[in-house]
């Protein structure tokens, strides 16, 4: 992976290592080049899926849990998942060839990058970030990913009535970007009383939530549509 902005930017993660297990080697190695695209100019998603169905990016998607629940239910939608995490990236790939999906496309890089760079305007459905790193240090929540460079970055990425979803178990994190979104009057509250809403259909409970759950942690999803 190359990181396409050589400034000093703050990033959402560390890249580190990480253990791969056997399966997600050989996965890496087999699928990799069949699944995973490294953009060199904007995407074009009717090429690169065969069709015009809609589009909905994962961004950091860990494992790829929520995009295989969610390719699995809904094949007539084209999922795009970028995440750093390599090991992360031969789960997704072992899952899209267990369950045999042809709806799911992925970008091993910094999802950042990947938004200002290689993604059109008005050509995302939804957009879901679901348990970013919460960077619990006050001096680390500069790396937080939702912020309002974030949400000006992914404004004009989605089509007319897209979806924002995000998803957290760390209370303070998720009032912090309620209170945001809020802010941005683009955006309105998928929930009548401007608070959380329940968790949607197409969100499976994750490793990081079950985690969140044992900790006593509560969930918190926010949906939000362009106006
Ligand atoms: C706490 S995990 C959550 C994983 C998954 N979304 C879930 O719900 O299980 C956050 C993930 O975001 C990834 N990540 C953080 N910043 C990123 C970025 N700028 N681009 C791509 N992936 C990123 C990390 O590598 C990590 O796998």
């Amino acid at each position: 992976m190359k990181f396409e902005s050589n400034e000093r930017q703050i990033r959402s993660f560390v890249l580190r290592k990480g253990k791969m297990t056997i399966g997600q080697k050989k996965a890496v190695e087999q699928w990799m080049s069949v699944y995973a695209i490294e953009p060199k100019e904007p995407i074009d998603f009717q090429a690169l899926y065969g069709n015009d169905h809609p589009v909905w990016l994962d961004i950091g998607f860990g494992n790829g849990e929520s995009i295989i629940h969610a390719a699995k239910k809904y094949p007539d939608i084209n999922f795009l998942g970028i995440e750093v995490h390599l090991p992360g990236v031969g789960h997704l790939l072992m899952g899209i060839e267990e369950h045999g999906l042809q709806n799911v496309r992925i970008i091993r890089n910094d999802a950042i990058d990947m938004l200002k760079l290689y993604i059109k305007d008005l050509s995302l459905a939804a957009i879901h970030v679901y348990f970013p790193d919460p960077w619990h240090k006050k001096r680390h929540h500069k790396r937080r990913m939702v912020n309002q460079p974030f949400l000006d970055l992914i404004k004009p990425k989605l089509e007319a009535g897209g979806r924002f979803h995000y998803a957290s178990d760390w209370e303070p994190y998720a009032i912090e970007v309620n209170d945001l979104l809020a802010e941005n009057l683009w955006l309105r509250n998928a929930d009548d009383k401007q608070g959380f809403s329940p968790r949607p259909e197409w969100r499976p409970v994750t490793k990081f939530e079950r985690r969140g759950h044992k900790l006593n942690h509560g969930t918190y999803d926010l949906i939000f549509h362009k106006n």
